[in-house]
C-alpha cells in the first residue's frame, strides 16, 4: 500500500476495535495532513471528539486508548502524540514511507487507485457549429478534457459527448448564404478556416434585409432564410444536403482546433442537437400526457414550484413555442433521457458556462418528474468567465468575444520567443516542437489552475512565466529532472529508496499523495486541486534538490536512492500533467 491516509485509517480503526470492541472497525477516524504550524507530525486524526458521545468516554481518554494500542513497535506509525482536546498527531515510520515510495515507483499506476466503477458521460466543448469558438468554449474543452483523462485513469468508463449546436434557426440563413456565395467557393471555404466570418456575413445579410423596405418582399434574404428553416425542419432532402455540407466543413475546423490543442474529441463523440430532432415531438407529447407540461398562451410549458421568479410565480420552461417550434430546453430533455436511460450514466457531467445553471436545473428536475433520470446524477461543472487584465470579459474592440484562435496564436508566438531565448542551441525543428508544447500547455494550465467556476485573467506574461504556478514552470521541472537522470550513467532508476534527510522524507510524503489527489479530482471534479498538488510537488522537489546532492552523492546507495526519487518525481509530474492534458517536453 502506498497511500498513508488509507493505511493510517485502517490502523487506527484496528486500534479502536481493540480498545472498545469490533463495532468501531468501520468508523472513519478522519485522517488529515497535520497542520505544520502546530506540529511536526505528518497526519492528524480527529475522530476522538466525534466518537466521545458514542463511546461514552471523554475524547482524550479515547485518544489515549488508541495511542496505547498502537504502542511503540508499530510497523506503520513511529509516534503518536495527543494534543489539545483529543487530537491524535501521527508520524509515519520513515522506513514505511521509503518502502511505499519504492513501491510507487514500480507501480504503473503510480498509486492511482481504482474506485468503484462508474459510467460517466462528459458533455464538453459543445460549441455552436458554424460559429467560431471563443474563450469560454476553450475553457470547457480544456476542463472537460482533463476530467475525461482523470476519470479514465481512475478506471471509469467515460463517454464523451460533443453536444454541438448544429440545428436551429441560424441554419436557415447559413444555407441561404451558402447558396448565394456558391458551394465550393472561397467564401464557402471560410467555414473551414474562419467560420465566424462566414456566420457574420450571413448574419449581416439577414439583418439588413430584415430591416429593408418593403420588408418581406419576394427574394428578400430574411424571408428566404425563414422559409429555409421550415423546409429544413420538415426534412427536405436538398436542404438537408446543404446543412450537412455546412456541418462537414465546420467539423474540419473543429478537428483542426482539437488537434492543435490536444483535446481528445473526435467525430465519433459528436452527438449534436440535430440528433435528438426526431424525438422532440414525442418528448412534448409524453410530458403533456403525464401532466408535467401544460399549454399556456399557445406555448407548451413546464411550471415547477421549485423555480419561482421575481413575480412569485413559477418560471416557465418553454418546450414548444406557439409556432410549434422546439428549442434548446426540449433538446436537453431528450438529451438527459438518452444519457440516463440509454447510456446508463452514473454521473452525467455538463461542462458548460455558469450562466446556464438555471436552465439545466429546470430541465433535469422536469426530466426527473418524467422518470428520465433514473440512477444518474446530472452535474453542471460550471465554467466561469475569462477576463482580460482590465478585469472585464475578454472582447475585441468591436465588442465581440475574443476568438479562440487569436488567443492560441498569441500564446504560441510568445512561447516561440521564450524558447528562442532559452535554447538558441537547438535546431529550429526542436524549438518549434517545444514552443508548441509550452504555448498550449501555458493556456491549458492557466485554465486549469484556478477553480473552473471562478473567472480567471488571461494574461500572457503570467501564463508563460518560467517561475511561479504556471504550466511552463512544471514543464521545465520535468525537463530538468530528465536532464539530471540523463547525466547519471545508470540503467534503471528503481531504488530502493532510503530516506535519511528531512527533505527526502518530505518529498516521499508529498509523492505518496498523488493517488489520493487524483481520486479526489474524480469526485470533486476540480482539476485545479491536481494543478495545486503538482505545483507543491515541484516546489518540494526543488527544496530536496537544493539540499541533497544527487549526482555528487558519495555513498552509491544514497545516490541510487536519490536518483530513484528524481525518477519517481518526474513520473508523477509527467503523469499529472498528462491528466491535465499537458505535454512534458523532453528538454526546455
Ligand atoms: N451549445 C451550447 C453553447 O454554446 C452549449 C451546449 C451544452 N450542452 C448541453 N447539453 N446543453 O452555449
Amino acid at each position: 500500500m502506498t497511500d498513508p491516509t488509507l493505511a493510517l485509517t485502517t490502523r487506527v480503526q484496528q486500534a479502536l476495535a481493540e480498545a472498545f470492541g469490533p463495532q468501531w472497525r468501520e468508523v472513519d477516524p478522519v485522517i488529515r495532513p497535520a497542520n505544520k504550524r502546530q506540529t511536526d507530525a505528518d497526519f492528524q486524526a480527529n475522530a476522538a471528539m466525534a466518537l466521545a458521545k458514542r463511546v461514552g468516554k471523554p475524547p482524550r481518554e479515547i485518544a489515549q486508548a488508541i495511542a496505547d494500542q498502537i504502542g511503540a513497535d508499530d510497523g506503520l506509525i513511529a509516534s503518536v502524540e495527543i494534543a489539545g482536546p483529543g487530537f491524535l498527531n501521527l508520524t509515519l515510520r520513515t522506513d514505511w514511507l521509503a518502502a511505499a515510495a519504492t513501491h510507487q515507483l514500480a507501480d504503473d499506476r503510480l498509486g492511482i487507485p481504482t474506485p468503484e466503477h462508474e459510467t460517466v458521460v462528459v458533455d464538453y466543448s459543445s460549441v455552436n457549429a458554424a460559429k467560431e469558438m471563443h474563450v469560454a468554449h476553450l475553457r470547457s474543452a480544456v476542463v472537460g478534457d482533463s476530467l475525461v483523462r482523470t476519470l479514465e485513469a481512475l478506471g471509469h468508463d467515460v463517454i464523451r459527448q460533443n453536444h454541438l449546436g448544429d440545428w436551429g434557426t441560424a441554419f436557415g440563413m447559413l444555407i441561404e448564404h451558402l447558396l448565394e456565395v456558391g458551394e465550393g467557393s472561397d467564401e464557402a471555404k471560410l467555414l473551414e478556416s474562419d467560420p465566424n466570418a462566414f456566420y457574420r456575413a450571413a448574419r449581416a445579410k439577414f439583418d439588413s434585409s430584415d430591416k429593408a423596405e418593403p420588408a418581406g418582399s419576394a427574394g428578400d434574404f430574411a424571408v428566404r432564410a425563414r422559409q429555409r428553416v421550415a423546409t429544413l425542419q420538415s426534412g427536405d432532402p436538398d436542404s438537408l444536403r446543404l446543412w450537412s455540407e455546412i456541418m462537414d466543413l465546420s467539423k474540419v475546423y473543429l478537428n483542426k482546433v482539437y488537434t492543435e490543442l490536444g483535446v481528445l474529441l473526435t467525430d465519433d463523440d459528436i452527438r449534436g442537437e440535430s440528433s435528438y430532432n426526431d424525438e422532440l415531438a414525442e418528448v412534448c407529447d409524453t410530458l403533456e400526457a403525464q401532466g408535467i407540461a401544460v399549454v399556456s398562451a399557445g406555448a407548451l410549458c413546464i411550471f415547477q414550484d421549485e423555480f419561482i421568479g421575481r413575480d412569485d410565480k413559477p418560471v416557465p420552461l418553454i418546450i414548444r413555442k406557439s409556432d410549434g417550434g422546439y428549442g434548446y430546453a426540449t433538446t436537453d430533455l431528450a438529451t438527459i433521457r438518452h444519457r440516463s436511460l440509454d447510456l446508463h450514466a452514473d454521473r452525467a457531467l455538463y461542462v458548460v458556462g455558469a450562466p446556464q445553471n438555471l436552465h439545466f436545473r429546470m430541465v433535469w428536475s422536469a426530466a426527473d418528474k418524467a422518470g428520465w433520470v433514473k440512477g444518474t446524477e446530472p452535474i453542471h461543472v460550471q465554467i466561469g468567465n475569462v477576463v482580460g487584465t482590465d478585469g472585464k470579459i475578454l472582447r475585441t474592440r468591436s465588442g465581440d468575444l475574443i476568438a479562440l484562435q487569436f488567443l492560441v496564436d498569441s500564446a504560441l508566438e510568445r512561447a516561440a520567443q521564450v524558447v528562442a531565448e532559452s535554447r538558441p542551441d537547438l535546431s529550429d525543428e526542436e524549438r518549434a516542437t517545444i514552443a508548441h508544447q509550452v504555448g498550449i500547455g501555458s493556456i491549458k494550465y492557466a485554465d486549469l489552475s484556478v477553480s473552473h467556476d471562478s473567472g480567471y485573467t488571461f494574461d500572457l506574461d503570467r501564463m508563460l512565466a518560467l517561475q511561479g504556478n504556471t504550466g511552463p514552470y512544471l514543464q521545465y521541472a520535468t525537463a530538468r529532472i530528465r536532464s539530471i537522470l540523463s547525466r547519471a550513467d545508470a540503467v534503471a532508476f528503481d531504488g530502493p529508496i532510503v530516506l535519511s534527510e528531512p527533505d527526502e522524507r518530505a518529498l516521499a510524503l508529498r509523492l505518496s499523495d498523488f493517488g489520493p489527489v487524483v481520486a479526489d479530482v474524480g469526485e470533486s471534479l476540480e482539476p485545479h486541486r491536481l494543478a495545486a498538488y503538482l505545483y507543491e510537488l515541484a516546489s518540494t522537489f526543488t527544496a530536496f534538490y537544493e539540499h541533497c546532492p544527487v549526482l555528487k552523492a558519495e555513498d552509491p546507495a544514497i545516490r541510487d536512492s536519490r536518483l530513484a526519487l528524481c525518477a519517481l518525481t518526474r513520473k508523477v509530474l509527467v503523469k499529472g500533467l498528462d491528466l491535465l492534458g499537458i505535454q512534458a517536453p523532453d528538454q526546455m
